[in-house]
């Protein structure tokens, strides 16, 4: 089963859950600059909320890359929220790429809200999460 790795980030939080889940599934966490050059069965996929939805470099890496896309598995932090799945969803549906209902969320420090997270428990927990979904 080939696994990638993609992830938006703006201050950090999001790479730090992309790189220990990359690394508990043995592959290189990569910024969605980098184009899927074949196909993942699974892509774990990061990113966080601004301003109540995912930036457009999200939702031009799932458009760009859906026919090199077998499932998403979303990842990601924020201040406030619960899940990124709705706004991923909503692109990755027009785009017919399937997302699966697991996910991980934690939140993410923003300004003087959340000092430290992602923390250590919390990396601790996307590894578990991810070692689960890759049935690792
Ligand atoms: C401009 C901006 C807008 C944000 N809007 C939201 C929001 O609507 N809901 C929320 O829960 N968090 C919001 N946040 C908080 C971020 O989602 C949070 O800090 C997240 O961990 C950032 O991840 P990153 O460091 O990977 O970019 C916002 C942050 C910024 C900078």
């Amino acid at each position: 089963m080939k696994i990638a790795v993609r992830y938006y980030t703006r201050s950090g939080n999001t790479k730090k859950l992309a790189e220990a889940i990359a690394d508990a599934v043995k592959v290189k966490a990569e910024n969605v600059a980098v184009p899927l050059t074949e196909k993942a069965d699974i892509l774990f996929l990061g990113c966080s909320y601004y301003t109540f939805d995912v930036d457009e470099a999200v939702k031009k890496f799932i458009s760009e890359n859906s026919k090199n896309i077998g499932k998403i598995v979303c990842f990601g932090t924020s201040a406030m929220m619960k899940s990124m799945i709705k706004p991923v969803k909503k692109v990755a549906d027009a785009a017919g790429v399937q997302v699966a209902k697991e996910d991980f969320h934690c939140k993410g420090s923003f300004g003087p809200m959340h000092k430290g997270k992602p923390d250590e428990n919390d990396l601790k927990r996307s590894v578990v999460f991810a070692k689960m979904i890759a049935e690792l």
